[in-house]
């Protein structure tokens, strides 16, 4: 609710605001966390924190999608430094295993820094008192603690959308134990997968040991989680400080695997549109046997070129007749500033010519590729008229494409090819699991999915959706909200509340 003097009690934080700027009228942007959470803001007369998505611009707070949207201002200068680099060429790639070399620049963490701090200020001036504050993303790691040292009375989540990597890639980085801090000053650390929370924790014993002791949490009800399983791991910092603030209130740390908005990917899949478009991109790509269908956004993390490589080798190779198969890649335009992906579109555009070259004939092309970004609906079209989705990632924080596709696919058999790394592997156990690095395995997957029984295909793929559709993202927004709710009882209930001071006290001695 916004209060008299124009606070409110629910704030999101990301990046990017929930809106595309459209000439002067703003609209609801697509994607996964506008779905899950824009809702939820709307009920609560909630606001959003986040970047326009326009340079040099400054916007007042304003209202759009039944929703108040509060801009933080980006110079191009800081979208060079903090988004471009810091985030996109230092934070991104380490996160991702090093898909690219990450390039650690003082300038661009200083920017970070600084962008973090505005963001953190939005976030103070927007609150109301004991406000709930869900903070998104790689890109505002700091934010959680500048927030808490101002304002304590904040209950504070943070859900990280990417991988956490493992303790040895992410050691690497100069500023670990600042971004280590910043995570600290939540209430509620989420992440995608049970992998993700035992890299953090691993990170937290061993950077920042008097901080942390990891304990195994009471037992959690999450679908995915055992009594045992390290997604239930709770981390309790240890009391430094003196007198009432040694009684600081644990984080809870957790896997929330995000998810899709099952019902509106099945209403749309049983739309009498997207079913005729369907059919057309078919009778379009003339009719073939088997139709391979890659969508993603064109990133070094999403394994486009080992796909083509296999692809290739399959059509070489005779297993897949390159007269009758198809592959479509849609390959979203993404980050183009940034170097490393302007050397990726013209890899993977020097690949598809290749393999063109070698096995069209007039009138029949083996690779379609489409550097464009797609509505949901055509997207969905595409699901159904595709036999296999291949999800090749090299790493990804969950795959949002493949939780649509099995949703999409329900009743119609079809094949997910989904690489392990991906976090969407942990649920999607129906599909014919790869490791993208293994040409000879990623091949004999695409083979087997191409020839699997049908009524087996689809038994898999009921059940997947299945799966998909009892953790939705509605579902992933609730377990969230009612953690950091409880968490708000337990801080409520513990004799003092978190103290900032004797967090940096503690973590600067840990450094000595
Ligand atoms: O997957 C992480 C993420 O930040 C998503 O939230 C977002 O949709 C995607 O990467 C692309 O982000 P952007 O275009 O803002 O860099």
């Amino acid at each position: 609710m916004s209060g008299e003097d124009g606070r409110h009690s629910f704030v999101v934080v990301a990046n990017r605001l929930p809106v595309d700027r459209c000439g002067d009228s703003w609209h609801t942007s697509p994607g996964g966390l506008v779905t899950a959470l824009a809702p939820v803001v709307r009920q609560r007369g909630g606001a959003w924190i986040g970047w326009s998505g326009s340079c040099d611009e400054a916007f007042a707070p304003f209202e759009a999608g039944g929703m108040s949207l509060v801009p933080v201002a980006l110079s191009s200068e800081e979208f060079g430094s903090y988004y471009e680099g810091c985030c996109n060429a230092t934070i991104w790639p380490l996160y991702h295993d090093q898909v690219v070399a990450p390039q650690f620049r003082r300038p661009w963490w200083d920017s970070y820094r600084q962008i973090n701090e505005r963001f953190a200020e939005a976030v103070v001036t927007t609150a109301a008192t004991d406000a709930t504050v869900w903070i998104h993303d790689f890109q505002l790691q700091l934010v959680p603690r500048l927030v808490r040292e101002q304002r304590p009375d904040l209950s504070i989540g943070f859900f990280n959308h990417i991988p956490f990597p493992s303790l040895g890639l992410f050691s690497q980085l100069p500023w670990r134990d600042d971004i280590l801090k910043g995570l600290l000053g939540a209430d509620v650390i989420g992440f995608q997968r049970a992998s993700d929370v035992v890299n953090f924790t691993a990170a937290l014993d061993r950077l920042a040991p008097s901080r942390s002791t990891a304990l195994p949490a009471r037992t959690e009800t999450s679908p995915l989680t055992a009594e045992t399983d390290p997604s239930a791991i709770e981390v309790v910092p240890q009391a430094t400080g003196t007198g009432s603030s040694s009684a600081m209130t644990a984080p809870r740390i957790r896997c929330y695997p995000i998810s899709i908005d099952a019902v509106a990917v099945s209403a749309a899949a049983r739309s009498e549109e997207v079913a005729a478009e369907a059919c057309s991109v078919r009778e379009d790509l003339g009719s073939p046997t088997t139709l391979l269908l890659g969508v993603d956004r064109l990133d070094h993390t999403k394994g486009i070129l080992e796909r083509l490589f296999a692809y290739e080798e399959l059509l070489d190779e005779g297993v897949l007749d390159p007269l009758s198969t198809r592959l479509v890649q849609v390959a979203v335009p993404s980050r183009e500033g940034v170097p490393a992906y302007r050397e990726l579109r013209d890899d993977v555009e020097h690949q598809v010519g290749r393999i063109n070259g070698k096995f069209a004939a007039p009138g029949s092309t083996v690779v379609h590729y489409l550097h464009r970004s797609y509505s949901l609906a055509s997207t969905i079209a595409l699901y159904l008229a595709a036999d296999i989705l291949l999800v090749t990632s090299l790493r990804d924080g969950m795959n949002l494409v493949a939780k649509e596709f099995v949703v999409a696919r329900r009743g119609r058999g079809g094949a997910l090819v989904l690489s392990e790394f991906a976090g969407a592997a942990d649920e999607l156990t129906g599909a014919h699991l790869v490791n993208p690095h293994d040409r000879a395995g990623l091949k004999a997957a695409i083979a087997n999915a191409a020839t699997t029984d049908e009524s087996l295909a689809r038994r898999r793929m009921d059940a997947m959706a299945e799966v998909v559709a009892g953790h939705d993202v509605h579902v992933w927004a609730y377990d969230f909200l009612t953690d950091l709710e409880t968490r708000r009882y337990d801080r409520s209930e513990s004799t003092g509340t978190t103290d900032g001071g004797s967090l940096e006290t503690a973590m600067s001695q840990e450094a000595q």
